[in-house]
């Protein structure tokens, strides 16, 4: 092999090179894709109050607070695991009925602590938010976040 690089040994590892980590992010996006019907996602959970519940977290800006799955603001506490912190693996019901009483009852204001503001939700919005909290806990992470805290 020549010491010098040539213009077209430098043109092939160029094209090459593009053509190869083209191919391998087809291929891992093809994957994630695969995974995510295939594994990560409930869908037959994905009932129309979780769809609704997702609208109620968008027209309401959660996240402008906090994350979901690691996405979104780092003021508030992650809620992609919130239903197995309240304990909804275990009695559905009890984690409910938390979580709703935990959305009414804000603003806590106390002192030290950072404030959740009060959202003037319905009982068929709260449900649906629930709900969509609720599923969102059932996607496969792989066991993140690695600690239930988030
Ligand atoms: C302005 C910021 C802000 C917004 C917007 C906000 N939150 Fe919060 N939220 C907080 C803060 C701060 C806490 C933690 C307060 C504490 O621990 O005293 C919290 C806590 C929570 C908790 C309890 C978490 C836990 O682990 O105990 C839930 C559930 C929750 N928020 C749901 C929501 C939902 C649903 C929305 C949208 C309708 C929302 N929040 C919007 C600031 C916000």
């Amino acid at each position: 092999m020549s010491d010098v690089l040539t213009r077209s040994a430098a043109r092939n590892i160029f094209y090459g090179g593009s053509l190869f980590f083209f191919i391998l992010f087809a291929g891992l996006t093809a994957h994630t894709h695969w995974y995510m019907v295939t594994t990560s996602t409930d869908s037959e959970a994905l009932t129309d109050s979780v769809k609704r519940g997702k609208h109620v977290w968008e027209e309401n800006s959660c996240i402008n607070c906090h994350s979901i799955l690691g996405e979104g603001a780092y003021f508030a506490p992650e809620l992609g695991n919130v239903w197995t912190r309240y304990g909804g693996r275990e009695n559905a019901e009890t984690a409910r009925a938390g979580l709703k009483g935990w959305i009414r009852a804000q603003p806590l204001n106390v002192p030290g602590r950072r404030v959740m503001p009060k959202f003037d939700l319905d009982e068929e919005e709260l449900d649906a938010l629930i709900d969509f909290l609720q599923w969102t806990d059932s996607i496969d992470t792989q066991d993140w976040p690695p600690t239930p805290a988030g």
